[in-house]
């Protein structure tokens, strides 16, 4: 690689990568045809709203981006993500998908629904309670009248059900590495013994990294060039499989195109690119990969393990932000930690951009500490070795409540008072508390916020909201809102509306 050479890159798509063995073999035209990198799958862009909430300090604006829109079914944050895992699933050949979650994940909900679609089988490991679908008798657990069906069909399981997925209820304590993990790839051996499909695992919240390393160091590498010394660099395809990806800052399109008709190496001109400019270019990745599937010339890009995958959801995501004009119109970015995978996204694109919108990242599980720990694993994973999960996102801590996917009476209240007042509709476990969280922030410390123009990114997970769990409080707690339906029967009555 030279510094001393004119605005040039050089993409040597004659000597294919090495370390994607297993795909690379199969390139032949035919293969190429039926490989994917992508799967289209939520209803995205998704719109960005002002959110009128009552109580809101003065001067501050406040704005909602609904990814709780993404879809009906398979709706919410994990969507932009299953685009990247199923094709990775499609792309191996797999024809069953295992993942896990809570009894009520919306991440197992998302899986199932986008699995059907694809003609995939779906077999999720439920964490739960053995009282969710056991007798209870003086605080025994009846295990011979045991029946896993008891676990019920409300909320995501409703939906998991109609999908037709296996189910295996699993002890709520069980950690992901230790314990299901093994037993996820003990199922996978099974499904291929009875089956003979292979399965695809995809760890829990979809939200691990491996793969990606490639893709964004070599991201991180071309980007440093470019913004240090303003002159074009050498970048050979055969040596990395990734940095041709990041070659394509200009001329992406012109140079695929040109690439896959002839083979040969081209000259692109680097002139104008900034790190902004990179984030148009991820969509353009989308068509690289289109046109070198569809060609056969090239080499693949893989899109690399699971882990990765999921990251480029919310690095896409990203990019919608920026064509919304997010980075001009808001000074911060507030939602929801869970995973990590959505934040860390985010993150790593925000950073990458050099934007200033600063990211605040409420905690409904864990803690601060904790995130930190997995989003600087993810940094020093993918080669981000100069920057710290601290100086590039606010964990707010508090607002967990009782616990993961625990509700109190006053949050609950809370979700159902938005509702109300707002006409948005939160989810218990993840929105709800970042949304409490936010609006207490503001009023208790707003300094913490960089400004006033202030964006919520609405996560999903609605389904979570009808397990039951409102019911006490529409019918007794906040009755006098919520239970407004009057016995009118006969005509000639008095209208009873108070
Ligand atoms: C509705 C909703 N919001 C937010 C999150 C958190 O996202 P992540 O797991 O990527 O941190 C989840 C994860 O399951 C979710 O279902």
């Amino acid at each position: 690689m030279s510094t001393e050479s004119p605005l040039i890159l050089v993409v040597r798509p004659a000597n294919a990568p090495t370390q994607v063995t297993g795909d690379l073999r199969k390139t032949t035209a035919e293969n190429l045809t039926e490989r994917r990198w992508f799967e289209r799958l939520g209803q995205l862009n998704t719109p960005i709203q002002r959110w009128r909430l009552d109580d809101l300090p003065a001067g501050v604006e406040l704005f909602i981006k609904r990814d709780d829109m993404t879809g009906s079914t398979l709706s919410g944050n994990k969507v932009r993500k299953l685009e990247f895992l199923m094709a990775d699933a499609i792309d191996r050949g797999c024809g069953a998908v295992i993942t896990c979650g809570g009894v009520q994940s919306n991440h197992c909900r998302a899986t199932a629904v986008a699995a059907r679609q694809l003609g995939l089988d779906i077999h999720l490991m439920l964490r739960s309670d053995v009282q969710d679908w056991l007798p209870i008798a003086n605080g025994v657990p009846d295990w011979s009248a045991k029946n896993p069906s008891e676990v019920g069909c409300e909320g995501n399981l409703l939906q998991d059900r109609l999908m037709g997925a296996n189910v295996y209820l699993v002890q709520r304590t069980e950690w992901y590495e230790e314990k299901l993990l093994p037993r996820m790839k003990r199922l996978a051996q099974r499904i291929k013994e009875t089956s003979g499909k292979d399965s695809f695992l995809i760890p829990v919240g979809g939200s691990n990294l491996a793969g990606l390393f490639g893709y964004i160091t070599a991201f991180q590498e071309l980007m440093e060039q470019v913004s240090r010394t303003g002159k074009l660099y050498l970048i050979p395809v055969g040596g990395s499989n990734l940095a041709g990806l990041f070659g394509y800052i200009t001329a992406f399109q012109e140079l695929m195109e040109q690439v896959c008709r002839t083979g040969k190496s081209y000259l692109i001109p680097v002139g104008g690119s900034n790190l902004a400019g990179l984030f148009g270019y991820i969509t353009a990745f989308q068509e690289l990969m289109e046109q070198v599937c569809r060609t056969g010339k090239l080499y693949l890009i893989p899109v690399g393990g699971s882990n990765l995958a999921g990251l480029f959801g919310y690095i896409t995501a990203f990019q919608e932000l920026m064509e919304q004009g997010v980075l001009d119109r808001f000074d911060d970015l507030v939602l929801t930690v869970g995973s990590g995978g959505t934040t860390c996204g985010l993150c790593v694109a925000n950073y990458l951009t050099g934007s200033k919108i600063k990211i605040h990242a409420v905690a409904i599980c864990d803690d601060a500490a904790y995130f930190h720990r997995h989003i600087n694993a993810t940094l020093q994973e993918i080669g981000l070795t100069d920057v710290r999960s601290e100086d590039i996102v606010d964990i707010i801590e508090g607002y967990k409540g009782r616990g993961y996917a625990l509700s109190t009476k006053k949050e609950l209240e809370f979700v159902a008072n938005i509702a109300q007042t707002s006409g948005i509709i939160l989810d218990p476990v993840y929105t709800g508390k970042a949304t409490m969280g936010l609006l207490n922030e503001l009023r208790t410390n707003q300094s913490r916020f960089h400004g006033n123009r202030i964006l919520f990114l609405h996560t999903g997970g609605i389904f979570g909201l009808y397990d039951g769990r409102m019911t006490s409080i529409l019918k007794d707690g906040m009755r006098h809102v919520t239970d407004r339906v009057h016995d009118w029967w006969n005509p000639d009555d008095d209208p009873p509306f108070p």
